[in-house]
């Protein structure tokens, strides 16, 4: 069960944190509910507890470990906490087509972008390459914002870029040092190109504009990718996160194993199925329990 707060977000052009926690509190015993009957299941039917402690937005996974450890303690059930991140590489091993480590996974979320080289189900990956700056999907999300796009930016890009010609414009990707990526080069280039624009040609081109800055931020990806496969030698390439649902990325990437389209965006199953490699914490031992922002 999934409750998406997009159209909320929109109305703001963005995720506000105080509003989001807020919605949260709202949902998040109503969310349960309807998973718990969707499954046909009870409270009394449940082993273990899992949640996300970090990293993102403080107030939301306060939310989030608030109800964990209640459920969990009334119940007197263990509880795992789970790195969000952890979640986007577990998506791999649900159905249809579970992945076994090792394998190397770029992670591209509108708060990550990285390249992991996962050799365990359980173990931290060891991280080849990060971004710099923004990460891919707050790339598009501040492309859509530039181009008066809707939010979640990623996808409105995405359905926006199949109309238009990805090779009208010509935006720089960026060449940084080792396996790392930087975006807000390709950001500043888009912002130029609109300002460039008058009104009405603006509108008129606005599907060039998405599609060439959507090749732009998937060359990026794509080629950093291949480029860390040849480093470490890995034969098996897995694509995770909300960014993975880019269908421009999946086509570049077709030999690639790609996390399927609806455990791409944050999901509660991910987050399940990372729990099962995570070591439970005893009932009452995580009523201490904190949630991180970032990961120091
Ligand atoms: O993993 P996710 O749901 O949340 C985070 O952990 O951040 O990723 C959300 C990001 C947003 O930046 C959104 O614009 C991007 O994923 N996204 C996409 C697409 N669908 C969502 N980016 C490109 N193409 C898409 N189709
Ligand atoms: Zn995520």
């Amino acid at each position: 069960m999934v409750s998406s707060q997009a159209e909320l977000h929109a109305k703001y052009g963005g995720v506000v944190p105080e509003v989001a926690s807020r919605r949260h509190l709202e949902l998040v015993t109503p969310v349960i509910q309807e998973a718990l009957a969707d499954a046909d299941a009870q409270l009394d039917d449940v082993e273990l507890v899992a949640v996300t402690s970090g990293p993102g937005l403080i107030g939301a996974l306060l939310v989030g470990v608030a109800a964990a450890k209640a459920i969990a303690w009334a119940r007197r059930l263990p509880l795992a906490a789970v790195d969000h991140l952890h979640g986007h590489v577990a998506s791999l091993y649900l159905q249809p087509g579970p992945l076994e480590p090792p394998f190397l996974c770029l992670l591209a979320s509108g708060g990550h972008t990285l390249l992991l080289d996962v050799q365990s189900y359980g173990s931290k990956p060891r991280v080849l390459g990060t971004t710099i700056d923004d990460a891919a999907g707050e790339a598009f999300d501040k492309g859509a914002r530039l181009l008066g796009l809707g939010y979640p930016g990623g996808a409105e890009i995405d359905r926006l870029a199949r109309d238009g010609d990805p090779q009208a414009f010509d935006f720089p990707i960026a060449r940084v040092p080792g396996l790392d990526f930087s975006f807000s080069g390709v950001k500043t280039a888009l912002l130029y190109a609109v300002r460039g624009l008058a009104a009405d040609e603006l509108e008129r081109r606005r599907a060039d504009l998405a599609a060439s800055y959507q090749r732009a931020i998937v060359r990026a990806l794509v080629e950093r990718t291949q480029q860390a496969a040849a480093q470490i030698g890995a034969t098996t390439i897995a694509v995770v996160g909300g960014v993975a649902a880019n269908s421009e990325l999946r086509a570049a990437l077709g030999g690639a194993v790609l996390a399927p389209l609806a455990l791409c965006t944050d999901n509660a199953a991910m987050i399940a199925s990372a729990a099962r490699y995570a070591e439970p914490i005893p009932y009452p031992g995580y009523l201490g329990l904190d949630a991180y922002a970032s990961t120091a």
